[in-house]
């Protein structure tokens, strides 16, 4: 994997919205697969000014979702698809119909996860997939010592994570859904490109045991370590607990630029 420092969360945002933006040219009906979180918002306000300059058409781009609550209505503000619609889509100007993601209320949730993986593969494949990363190193809501090859499916949240989201839920864990449906990590790596970005020190034990721990499903995101082409953007302190950071840097500011990441 490819492992980028950063010295900010903005330049973050903007290295990972070039390359959508990038891709988008070159393919205008590509799948981008997003995440929620507070980690990837200056990509998505990157990527956004963006467009507003002209520099990119997502008109026509599609956009996949990565996890969900299970038991959230769809119109509830913290159901990730409300959360993708008024930070993704709206702001980019993509038709919802151009979305795709789990149904978070169905009776049947196994079927609907089965319906999702489905969709995905009928859609082509996700073409970037940009992740985030948990305090315990889960991608998406694959939790600690998820299957590798996992599929769409459901899991219950740890309470690490119901504690990390309350903040969207007024600061009451009692309103955080126990249960969720997300992308397996088996799914996640059939991306043609995964980039996850990492920020802030809250996140340096988990970026550490990613980058140059072993494979191991007690760290998720360690699983991108299989992935042909997976990018890892972190900001300084996301970084500092990387033994490796110096050669991290020096390999990218030789890298040359054409190659994107
Ligand atoms: C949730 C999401 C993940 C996200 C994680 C980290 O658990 N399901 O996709 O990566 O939160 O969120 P944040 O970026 O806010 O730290």
């Amino acid at each position: 994997m490819e492992v980028v420092i950063v010295p900010d969360a903005a330049s973050g945002g903007e290295l990972i919205a070039e390359a959508m933006a990038r891709l988008l040219r070159h393919t205008p009906d590509a799948l981008l697969g997003v995440a929620t979180g507070s980690t990837p918002l200056p990509v998505y306000r990157a990527l956004t000014a963006k467009v507003r300059s002209g520099a990119v058409d997502p008109a026509h781009a599609r956009v996949a979702q990565l996890d969900e609550y299970v038991g959230l209505p769809a119109e509830h503000p913290e159901s990730y698809r409300s959360v993708l619609r008024r930070e993704v889509l709206e702001p980019l100007g993509i038709p919802m119909d151009n979305f795709i993601g789990p149904d978070g209320t169905a009776p049947d949730v196994q079927a609907a996860c089965e319906a999702y993986d489905r969709a995905l593969a009928e859609a082509g494949g996700v073409d970037l997939q940009l992740l985030g990363i948990g305090t315990d190193g889960h991608i998406g809501f694959n939790e600690p010592c998820s299957s590798l090859a996992s599929r769409t499916r459901i899991k219950t949240l740890t309470e690490q994570t119901r504690v990390d989201n309350a903040r969207f839920f007024d600061g009451d864990i009692e309103q955080v859904p126990h249960h969720v449906i997300t992308q397996g990590i088996g799914t996640i790596l059939e991306a043609r490109h995964l980039v996850l970005l990492a920020t802030g020190e809250g996140k340096a034990d988990a970026v550490a045991a990613t980058v140059e721990g072993p494979v191991a499903a007690v760290c998720p995101a360690s699983a991108l370590q299989l992935h042909p082409h997976a990018t890892v953007v972190v900001d300084e302190a996301a970084a500092s607990e990387l033994k490796l950071a110096d050669y991290f840097r020096h390999t990218y500011a030789d890298k040359p630029e054409w190659q994107g990441i």
